[in-house]
């Protein structure tokens, strides 16, 4: 960064610049109010104009000690603070952020190449968070109060919007965004970033295509949904795939796809369509794969009873930190769901309904892993075994292949 840029981004910090922010937006409210300006109609060009001829006027009569750097500062502001995200506009437009966190008005993080860092933005206070929150909301029909404090949501262009607000959020309203990339991460950008190894892509590709039942485990923000993604695209085009999510985010290219998304209940508590509603009812549009989001409550029952019944080359993610300690969150699940069976045929169960686990983690170092690929069976003896065929080895930093180990 350029030293001006650096005390630009310091002077946007200052109480003083808010203060000054704050004015002008009320300065070009009451102008847009007096003159009856439809500006939300307008080409964003003429807004553009207008805000910045406005923002220049109000500087001189006011006789602002600003120059002209910071004042092209103020106008870009001022035009997201009328029409966009405000101040995380600019995250919002700048590709190489893929995670933008706010945890109210003064702490602001994004996420770039997998390192979290402050973001040298802020809002004024907790109003203003609310109000970028409703005007990201409003546009998908959805907003935060009181009575709803919580919204989960996918913009029209994608991304991934998680907004909860007081009195559930203690600390004032926090939105998360995860950014949708225009171009999905492929197989060969994931080698090159070393995310997997070319055995492993090559692996994963032809079981993939043979139908090998899977589950992605992983952490939050490991890099699951990216995974299930890849991995999905490569299913033949000439097969009909059903999705099953909470929030859309997969992108698949197939003629035979039937895109599923939950609905949440509405004020009164009812209406919901649940996942398992939706996995059940997938089930009966003669699927060849149903792929389900995450599974996380109690429609794994009725997952695994697809991937046992003729559904071969089905796929999920799951919340865990290895594969061992996804078999316990697979049956704690089921016990959630009303599972009453032996643990024993729980697990014969799972050794049957599931072919792999492919484990994802992001590492200290930002770096996200494919930790390992690992088999899941039976012997007869055991209800389910695990055996890794891959596994990435921290220390030496190295993707084994331990296929003909085993
Ligand atoms: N291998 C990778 N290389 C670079 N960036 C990645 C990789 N995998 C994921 N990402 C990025 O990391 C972020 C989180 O990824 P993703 O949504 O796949 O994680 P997740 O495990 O599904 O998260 P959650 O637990 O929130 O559902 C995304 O912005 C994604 O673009
Ligand atoms: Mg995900």
């Amino acid at each position: 960064m350029s030293a001006p840029h650096d005390q630009m981004m310091r002077f946007r910090l200052t109480d003083q610049y808010q203060q000054l922010k704050s004015a002008l937006h009320r300065h070009l409210i009451s102008l847009i109010e007096d003159r009856n300006l439809e500006i939300d109609l307008w080409e964003p060009l003429r807004v553009e104009r207008f805000v910045s001829e406005q923002v220049k006027l109000y500087v001189m009569q006011q006789r602002l000690p600003v120059n002209q750097r910071e004042t092209e500062a103020l106008a870009t502001d001022a035009r997201d603070e009328l029409m966009g995200y405000g101040p995380i506009q600019g995250l919002v437009d700048d590709d190489s952020v893929n995670d933008i966190v706010v945890n109210g008005p003064n702490k602001v993080f994004i996420e770039r190449a997998g390192k979290l860092s402050v973001a040298p933005v802020r809002f004024v206070n907790d109003a203003h968070v609310l109000r970028v929150i409703q005007r990201i909301l409003a546009p998908i029909g959805r907003r935060v109060d009181e009575s709803t404090p919580m919204v989960d949501a996918r913009l029209a262009d994608g991304s991934r919007v998680n907004a909860i607000v007081p009195p559930i959020a203690l600390d004032g309203p926090c939105l998360s965004i995860r950014k949708f990339r225009r171009q999905p991460l492929t197989g060969a950008d994931l080698v090159k970033s070393d995310t997997l190894s070319q055995a492993e892509l090559d692996y994963l590709h032809e079981r993939v295509r043979k139908r090998a039942n899977l589950i992605i485990v992983g952490g939050t923000g490991s890099g699951k949904t990216t995974f299930l993604n890849l991995l999905s695209r490569w299913i033949p085009v000439t097969e009909r795939v059903i999705t099953v999510e909470d929030a859309a985010e997969l992108r698949l290219e197939h003629d035979h796809v039937v895109r599923l998304e939950t609905r949440p209940p509405n004020l009164e508590g009812q209406r919901a369509v649940t996942a398992r509603d939706l996995v059940r009812n997938a089930l009966r549009m003669r699927p060849d794969r149903i792929i389900v989001g995450e599974v996380r409550g109690d429609e794994v029952m009725d997952m695994l009873q697809a991937m046992n019944t003729g559904h071969d080359g089905s796929m999920t993610t799951l919340h865990a930190n290895a594969p061992k300690e996804a078999v316990h969150r697979l049956e704690l699940l089921a016990g959630f769901a009303g599972y009453a069976g032996s643990e024993a045929n729980f697990r014969a169960q799972v050794a049957s309904a599931v072919n792999l686990f492919v484990h994802v983690s992001r590492l200290v170092t930002g770096a996200r892993k494919v930790m390992s690929i690992t088999e899941v069976y039976s012997d007869g003896t055991e209800a389910l075994l695990l055996r890794d065929l891959f596994r990435y080895d921290i220390d030496t930093e190295q993707h084994l292949d331990l296929r003909a180990a085993t």
